[in-house]
């Protein structure tokens, strides 16, 4: 991989008029308030913000100490390099190759919301296809699940979502923008000789939160004409700690005029809508945010119908809705995903529950590993008991290191009874297993592994993306392992002009896309051929010429390492099933 290593530079405060527009932007028609167009800030290279153990909502608790590097218990190698990469390129791959565009473009798009092209709905499919056959398909314990989007808004009265799926939200009065509280800090700056508080500084967290405020500050005293030597350390708070006082005082990262910031109000990131003809209070129902709630209400259907006896497991893919107040960082964090989830439902004994929550952080682990996820750049983030939900026994994060930071890629939850109790309780319906074996009835305890498609798909994204350079020229490689490559195979007649090799190609062409996405191009150099299978992430091509005509020979060319090597025709189905199915 070649180029100098940067990183997206969100940050925003009082002398800074104009707010740093992210370039990650410009991949896309222009966007007002697009979430990564940078009004989120970005997240801190090795560090984790969390944000899974908010999940459920009840435990979405808003307030949290900047982050700090002790909050990774596990981390990826320090050492690694994360990339030579940033958002830029992959946001840019993206678009030019179709996979990702930004939703209503030709209207200025629309924030939080995204379209998945020809080579991203493929990439999706595989991730999906994928995750299926090898947590539902090839295990005895397991079986799916497909429930609706919208349910009984009673389902999310009993899950805790209506009274505390909730977010702080801070509003500036003025530009209009919002902002996460725990995720815009503040800090006093004052003087060291006299403490006299020269005035407050904002800023989102741009991967160096303290340089960056330790910056601000000294533009803030040169500005205010003052000599002396700033206080150091700043105090940084996000501004759910803000007092009524300090209120008053801090600057809107949007203005950089004090005054116009709200105090922080809980925003419920529920999607409504109305059911049914009539608009009024009864008929407001909910998109779901997670696909869990269906899992949890339809247990004894599945179980009492699927024949299965605890331990088991529910899986569930589907889309999930939150009116996320800072979409960004590209499709890490939007408004409309998907999900893959699983409730895995165990005994309720104490000393179940370690050995199969264990077992599913490995599972997940070695599952990501094996469709390509760079091991280097994934971690894993033990939440600490104090930031656990009451209920909740453990939870453990798969972190990966993004461009813009560390940051959740996958939670694994230990949830106890919880929610199957909460369901009973407000249901009226007994959530009961009876275990026949041992003749008693008990309501099981629940291991949660959940992962969103849209983030895989965007980490897949980055561990695939290289950039090398092949005979002098600069090329753009997606390095996907080939089950997840969109397009499997690209076939090339050498020339158009003779329709003997055209034939032949196209032969092959029809035989491969029986089983596979394959690409037939005739158009440009072979190198040019390639180069674009190489940027589509296209792990082998085919290349159809002359001496095919007489020995029934291809070359088959191998997208990492550009290695060319002649095949028989009859041989290519064989390789292809091992090469992509392993
Ligand atoms: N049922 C548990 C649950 O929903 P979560 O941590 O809130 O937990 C699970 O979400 C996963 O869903 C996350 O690890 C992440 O991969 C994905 N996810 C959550 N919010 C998302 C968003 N706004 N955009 C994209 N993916 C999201």
């Amino acid at each position: 991989m070649v180029g100098p290593k940067r990183r997206t530079s969100l940050v925003f405060a009082v002398l800074m008029l104009s707010t740093t527009r992210s370039f990650i932007a410009s991949a896309f028609s222009n966007v007002q308030n697009a979430g990564f167009l940078g009004r989120g800030g970005g997240q801190i290279p090795g560090r984790v913000f969390r944000t899974a153990e908010q999940r459920r909502g009840l435990v979405r608790t808003p307030s949290r100490a900047p982050p700090t590097k002790e909050l990774l218990v596990t981390s990826p190698d320090e050492d690694t390099t994360v990339s030579t990469y940033n958002m830029e390129d992959i946001v840019n791959v993206c678009k030019r190759r179709g996979f990702v565009f930004q939703s209503s473009e030709i209207y200025n798009g629309f924030n939080g919301f995204y379209d998945y092209g020809p080579l991203g709905v493929e990439l999706k499919n595989n991730i999906k296809q994928r995750w299926w056959r090898d947590m539902v398909h090839s295990r005895d314990d397991m079986v799916g699940l497909d429930s609706s989007i919208i349910a009984s808004p009673r389902v999310w009265e009993a899950s805790g979502h209506v009274a505390g799926f909730v977010d702080p939200m801070v509003d500036c009065r003025v530009s209009k923008l919002r902002y996460r509280a725990d995720q815009l800090y503040f800090t006093k700056v004052e003087l060291q000789e006299d403490g006299e508080v020269i005035g407050y500084i904002a800023l989102l967290d741009s991967g160096d939160l303290h340089g960056e405020a330790r910056k601000l500050a000294e533009k803030l005293k040169k500005k205010a004409g003052k000599e002396g030597t700033i206080k150091f350390p700043l105090d940084i708070k996000d501004m759910t700690k803000a007092t009524v006082a300090e209120m008053a005082l801090i600057p809107s990262p949007a203005t950089g005029e004090p005054g116009s910031l709200t105090p922080p109000r809980a925003f419920n990131l529920m999607f409504q809508t109305s059911v049914g003809a009539l608009a009024d209070a009864s008929s407001t129902a909910f998109l779901r945010p997670e696909t869990a709630q269906g899992i949890f209400t339809n247990f004894k259907n599945v179980q009492s119908t699927g024949r299965v006896k605890v331990p088991f497991g529910i899986a569930q893919i589907g889309k999930a809705f939150r009116n996320e107040i800072t979409p960004r960082n590209f499709i890490f964090r939007s408004r409309e995903f998907e999900q893959m989830e699983i409730e895995y439902f165990i005994p309720p004994e104490e000393e179940v529950w370690p050995d199969f929550y264990n077992k599913w952080i490995e599972t997940a682990w070695q599952w990501l590993t094996s469709i390509g996820m760079r091991e280097d750049l994934m971690g894993r983030d033990v939440h600490l008991k104090g930031d656990l939900a009451h209920y909740a026994k453990a939870c453990t994060d798969i972190v990966f290191r993004f461009p813009f930071g560390q940051v959740e890629l996958q939670g694994i939850a230990a949830r106890g009874d919880y929610d199957l109790t909460q369901h009973q309780t407000s249901s009226g319906k007994s959530m009961e297993y009876f275990d026949e074996a041992n003749k008693r009835r008990y309501v099981p305890h629940v291991i949660e592994p959940s992962i969103g498609v849209d983030r895989l798909f965007l980490a897949l994204i980055c561990s695939a993306y290289a950039e090398d350079e092949i005979e002098g020229e600069k090329r753009v490689v997606l390095k996907f392992h080939p089950s997840m490559a969109p397009i499997k195979v690209g076939v090339f007649p050498l020339v158009k002009n003779k329709p003997e090799i055209m034939e032949k190609a196209r032969a092959i062409y029809d035989q491969l896309k029986r089983r596979y996405n394959v690409f037939w191009d005739v158009s440009g150099a072979i190198g040019r051929r390639y180069r674009r299978m190489d940027e589509a992430g296209t792990p082998f091509c085919i290349t159809v010429d002359f001496d095919t005509l007489e020995d029934d020979s291809v070359t088959v060319r191998e997208r990492d390492s550009t290695r060319q090597t002649r095949m028989k025709v009859d041989d290519l189905l064989a390789f292809f099933d091992k090469e992509i199915n392993g």
